[in-house]
């Protein structure tokens, strides 16, 4: 008989649950009894619609071990996390921990588990911005170089790994020096597939929000440069305002809890609670994220997840940061950096308003990323050798 592998598959940002989504679901298609999933849930986001209303609609099963750990400054949260992360790898005992993307749930699980030499997955390995002000850079560089099955989403990613030295290994057995880079593609673009069916996606959001065939931008804006920086916040919130009122084009905005929180603190909010072309929502539901992307004339964002999701729905993107770790969107010619900038803001949408027939290459794989990774997780744990 088969021998069962326990692996830790760890969330605790609304983007990893999302991703996590996807591996779940192949783990449960095609490795039950080969690998035992145990999903741990950092805390990290906690509001209904940033956490549970995911694991609701997605299927994915509720989370074994939650840490609870909340907000923080990065040190305390990221050190809560790892005082947790570590209890939690002696007492569970599992055969590998994967991690996804770049948070501090990311970090904090990825040096808990290297530190007790439990084999660490980083799904969505090898991404780089090049800006370490960013507090993903650097939760994404170490994960990467203490991982020993690093799955890259594109072929950018390896290129990068392979620049600070993290090549795939040509001898197995795998481990933390002798790592295995794997392009398996982007799980994103898995869940794109699975769940952009026209059967699928919640269309209800469209009436909800009166936007039901009528022309809409959709935006998101959380990155810690935008939102804490009254400066930076303006003049995006201002500049998409202008466009919003000029063009009399409706502007979607489902707001992150951090963007909320800072629109009250600088005191932003009168401005855009009066025009009737904002409409200004509380975080919505995966399905009803892709009705919207869908659904919308182009899309504007500071999101790593929401850019590809543009290209996924086939969207022109303008984003607000000055690099991306997404470079090939850029070169393709279907997205365009504009930083915070006024004028570029209104420069790309001139640009990108009328544009219907812009092509989206296959960038992220085949749809099959979760699969791949599941299978490469598998192969590694049957050869028996921890790192
Ligand atoms: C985090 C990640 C970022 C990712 C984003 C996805 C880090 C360093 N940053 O940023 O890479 O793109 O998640 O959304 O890990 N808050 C709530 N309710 C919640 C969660 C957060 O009100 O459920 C508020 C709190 O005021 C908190 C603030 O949002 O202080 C920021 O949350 P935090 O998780 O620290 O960072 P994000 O900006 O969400
Ligand atoms: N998303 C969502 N509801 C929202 C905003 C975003 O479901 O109100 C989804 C979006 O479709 C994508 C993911 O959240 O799958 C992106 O997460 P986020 O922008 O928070 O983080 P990032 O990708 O920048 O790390």
């Amino acid at each position: 008989m088969n021998q069962t592998h326990r692996i830790f598959n760890v969330v605790g940002a609304r983007p990893q649950i999302i991703k996590a989504a996807a591996l779940s679901r192949a783990l449960r298609e095609h490795y039950a009894g080969l690998l035992e999933e145990v999903m741990v849930h950092s805390g990290q986001h906690y509001d209904r619609n940033m956490s549970d209303v995911f694991f609701e609609e997605m299927g994915i099963p509720r989370p074994a071990h939650h840490l609870h750990v909340g907000s923080g400054t990065h040190g305390r949260q990221t050190g809560e996390m790892m005082r947790g992360m570590e209890d939690l790898i002696r007492s569970e005992n599992p055969r590998l921990v994967v991690v996804y993307g770049d948070t501090n749930t990311t970090l904090a699980a990825a040096l808990a588990a290297a530190k007790l030499k439990v084999p660490v997955a980083h799904v969505e390995a090898g991404l780089r911005s090049f800006n370490k002000y960013m507090p993903e850079e650097i939760n994404r560089v170490l994960c990467d170089h203490v991982s020993t099955l690093l799955f890259t989403p594109s072929r950018q990613a390896e290129i990068n790994l392979a620049r600070e030295g993290i090549v795939h290994s040509g001898e197995e057995p795998f481990d933390i020096d002798h790592p295995a880079v794997v392009h398996t593609g982007d799980v994103m673009f898995d869940n794109a597939l699975y769940y952009g069916r026209e059967d699928t996606g919640d269309s209800r959001v469209l009436d909800r929000l009166d936007i039901r065939d009528k022309p809409y931008v959709l935006a998101t804006l959380h990155r810690d440069m935008n939102t804490d920086d009254p400066g930076r916040l303006q003049a995006v919130m201002g500049t998409l305002l202008e466009i919003a009122e000029k063009e009399k084009i409706t502007v979607v905005i489902p707001l992150h809890p951090r963007t909320r929180k800072m629109i009250a603190e600088f005191r932003m909010g009168k401005s855009t609670a009066s025009s009737q072309w904002f409409r200004i929502t509380d975080p919505v539901s995966y399905l009803e994220m892709i009705t919207l992307e869908k659904n919308a004339r182009l899309i504007m964002t500071d999101s790593g997840g929401v850019q590809k999701e543009a290209h996924f729905f086939k969207k022109a993107c303008i984003v607000f940061r000055k690099e991306t770790e997404w470079v090939e969107l850029v070169n393709h010619g279907t997205a365009c950096l504009v930083d915070a900038s006024p004028e570029k803001i209104r420069e790309a949408w001139d640009l990108f308003r009328d544009q219907n027939n812009l092509d989206f290459p296959p960038f992220y794989g085949e749809g099959n990323a979760a699969s791949l990774i599941a299978g490469t997780i598998l192969r590694f744990l049957e050869r028996g050798k921890s790192s």
